[in-house]
Parts: C-alpha cells; sequence; structure tokens
C-alpha cells in the first residue's frame, strides 16, 4: 500500500461507491466552500477533489475550478458526474492527476481548499510542508487556503477498541441492487508520530445473496491546533480564522469539531 495517498489509487471500488456512502453524501460542507468561493471571485483550486463532491457545486455556482487528486479512480468518477452536468459547468473545471504533495500547475488562484481532510494523508512533516509550500506557490498576492481537517478527540485517541469493527452506518443500495453496510476499525495507533491505521470495511451482499468483504486501509495523521499554526506560519500563511464546523462556529463550540483553518497567504 502507498501510504501517502489514503488507499484511494489502490482500491477502486471506493471510487465506485464513493457518492453513495451517507456520511459522504450527507457531509454538511459544501454550502461552506461554495461561500467562500463566492468571497474570493476565484479562480479556485481544489487539492484532494475526489469524485467532484465540492467540486462540482462551485462550479455550479458560476466558479472556475481546478481539481488535483491523485486517484485516477476518483477523478474518473468525477469525470463521469462532470458528463450531467451544463456544458457551462463543465467549462469551469480543469481536473489533473498530480501529487498534492509537489505540484506545478503554471497559474494561481485567489482560494485553495482541501476538503474532507486529504491533507492528513501526508504522514511526514517533510510531505506535510512541501504540499503547504506548493499551495503558497500557487496562490495569488493575498489569496486564502482553507485546510480543511479534523480537531483529534482524546477520547478516540485512547479509547480501547483497537481491532474491533465498530460503528455500522445507516445501509444503501447500489443502482446494481448490491447492498452495503459499512464499519470501521482502528488497526493501530501510532502516537509518536500522530498516525492511525485505520480500516473503513465495505460488507456488501449481492442480489444473489453472495456476500463480499472490501477494505479501504490508510493512514491518517492528525495534527493539534497549534502545531497545524506553527506549520501554516512557517510555510507563508496568517491564520484568520479558525472554525469547529461548516457552520462557521468558533474552534471549542464543540468538542472535538474539527480543525477548519482560514488562512490568508503573506
Ligand atoms: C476523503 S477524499 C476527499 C475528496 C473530496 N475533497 C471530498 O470532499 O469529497 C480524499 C482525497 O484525497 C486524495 N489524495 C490523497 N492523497 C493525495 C495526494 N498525495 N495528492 C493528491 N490527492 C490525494 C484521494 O485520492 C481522495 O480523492
Amino acid at each position: 500500500m502507498n501510504q501517502n495517498t489514503g488507499g484511494y489509487q489502490d482500491n477502486p471500488f471506493v471510487a465506485q461507491l464513493y457518492d453513495q456512502v451517507i456520511p459522504y453524501r450527507d457531509r454538511p460542507d459544501v454550502a461552506f466552500f461554495v461561500d467562500f468561493a463566492q468571497e474570493s471571485g476565484g479562480p479556485i483550486l481544489e487539492v484532494g477533489c475526489g469524485t467532484g463532491r465540492v467540486l462540482i457545486p462551485t462550479a455550479r455556482a458560476g466558479f472556475p475550478i481546478t481539481g488535483l487528486d491523485l486517484s485516477q479512480h476518483m477523478l474518473e468518477v468525477c469525470q463521469q458526474n462532470l458528463v450531467n452536468e451544463t456544458q457551462e459547468v463543465q467549462d469551469r473545471v480543469t481536473l489533473i492527476q498530480g501529487d498534492m504533495r509537489d505540484f506545478s500547475l503554471g497559474k494561481t488562484f485567489s482560494l485553495v481548499t482541501t476538503p474532507f481532510r486529504p491533507f492528513q494523508h501526508l504522514l511526514t512533516l517533510e510531505d506535510q510542508f512541501s504540499c503547504l509550500t506548493s499551495i503558497r506557490r500557487h496562490l495569488k498576492p493575498g489569496g486564502v487556503l482553507i485546510l480543511d481537517i479534523f480537531n483529534p478527540s482524546l477520547e478516540s485517541l485512547t479509547a480501547d477498541n483497537l481491532g474491533e469493527e465498530i460503528g455500522a452506518e445507516p445501509e444503501f443500495t447500489t443502482p446494481e441492487g448490491i447492498k452495503v453496510l459499512r464499519s470501521n476499525k482502528t488497526i493501530s495507533r501510532d502516537y509518536i508520530n500522530q498516525i492511525n491505521q485505520v480500516e473503513l470495511i465495505y460488507n456488501l451482499t449481492h442480489p444473489d445473496d453472495r456476500k463480499e468483504r472490501l477494505v479501504h486501509a490508510f493512514y491518517m495523521r492528525y495534527l493539534f491546533r497549534f502545531e497545524a499554526e506553527h506549520l501554516l506560519s512557517r510555510c507563508g500563511f496568517k491564520v484568520e480564522g479558525l472554525y469547529a464546523d461548516y457552520q462557521k462556529n468558533p474552534l471549542g463550540f464543540t468538542y472535538p469539531g474539527e480543525l477548519i483553518f482560514v488562512a490568508r497567504a503573506c
């Protein structure tokens, strides 16, 4: 497994099912990112754009947006999703396969976004630094980065559930009639490097009752609030906002909540 890419390239089934997974489909962040797009006026770069969950609504709202993602499978689904959009919307979108750790797109943006934590698939400080430096190079003077990561919950980090399959989600049925019930498992916690090894388990029941178990295994590095602030500062950003959720409530409004940084290139 390539440890720095979130397992999206190694597991094509994730891209095929992604838009149907209920917590992804219902994630309440789209309006938040579209509002920032509006404020910036565009153009926008979404780093780790995936299947276009946020990218396509942003293009629909009238803004030119480039989506960068390393997974060919996620980009293929994004391309298929775009086919259902008007020509105008399609014309606003550019998709690029590339690694957020080091990219050169030959243009600059007013806003760079990272919806739903792609940055946390970077497992070393070097990779984080190189990614933020690449992003910084792609921002217009005074442009804004929204770094969207989760606030690590001390309770979850110390929970006595290593190796346990937990957290079954509401079941969904694919257009092919396959029933999918997802659960998750934490395989290991590396407290020194702040890396969790996680599995998302897709339990499938096919229309002929055949059972199948697919595993999306990946690593995620968590960052604490002040660590992320220092990192952003070191990479040429000034933090102007920090939210706990996509309704723009401040950090501390809920625990653990998210860590959503609004950071301006300086
Ligand atoms: C949780 S998904 C988020 C997708 C999308 N932003 C959304 O909100 O639905 C994380 C995405 O990050 C991408 N990704 C992971 N590592 C990457 C890397 N090193 N460079 C570019 N994209 C990467 C994955 O391929 C995946 O599409």
